[in-house]
């Protein structure tokens, strides 16, 4: 399923229906990127069986194997280099990356957060919205930077919360929303019409100080 677009790999640990939403978007001929490789750092994960139903090329790294965090992501940067990768998306992938590889492809890679950040980085989102009665959650798509959580963000899914609701449903249609904001965000990032500079998003030339916010 590869041409002549920008190659991504895509980065995985666990479900992958982030991946799936880019994969069905790949099929349908409207995604500005061709996923080149799906990486895991565990071998049981779904996102495999999708990858390879989709006919892309996979590879599992467990990070069990590597006595520390810089060595096993020297390893998986071997894999991406030699897939002449020029994109990388985290999509449920589940370890800390070191300075070293973060900075190698500094401007390259983006992670999606279910959270509106920069409130809330870390886990547990969901629940922590909740318990502060906030009437807004969302999920962000940025730039990865060293520190977690933290990288000029670009594209923001918003939604309003139900009193009634309850965490594993917020988290469905935080989820939900996630599959259109992701693949938009590579197709920007893809098209050139996004890049990271100086420290900052720009979009269409002009810095983005704020993330773009899509209402769903
Ligand atoms: C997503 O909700 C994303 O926000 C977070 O990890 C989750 C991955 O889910 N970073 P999936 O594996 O794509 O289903």
């Amino acid at each position: 399923m590869t041409g002549t677009k920008p190659r991504v790999a895509i980065l995985i640990s666990g479900s992958g229906t982030n991946l799936q939403a880019f994969i069905d978007r790949h099929a349908g001929g409207n995604l500005g990127a061709d996923i080149a490789l799906v990486l895991s750092n565990r071998a049981d994960a779904y996102g495999l069986v999708r990858a390879e139903t989709a006919g892309i090329p996979t590879a599992v790294i467990s990070h069990k194997n590597f006595d520390s965090r810089e060595s096993f992501d020297r390893a998986m940067a071997a894999v991406i280099d030699d897939a002449r990768i020029d994109y990388i998306v985290l999509a449920g992938f589940m370890r800390i990356l070191s300075g070293w590889f973060v900075n190698r492809y500094l401007g390259r890679t983006l992670n999606i957060h279910p959270a509106l950040l920069p409130l809330y980085p870390g886990l547990d989102t969901h629940q922590r919205v909740l318990d502060a009665g906030d009437r807004h959650h969302g999920s962000t798509v940025h730039f990865v930077i060293e520190d977690l959580d933290a990288g000029p963000c670009i594209l923001q899914g918003r939604l309003p919360v139900a009193p009634s609701t309850d965490a594993s449903e917020l988290a469905n249609r935080v989820q939900a929303l996630e599959h259109q904001i992701y693949p938009e965000s590579l197709d920007w990032l893809a098209s050139g019409r996004v890049a990271f500079e100086d420290g900052a998003a720009v979009m269409d030339g002009k810095r983005l100080d704020a993330p773009v916010i899509r209402d769903f």
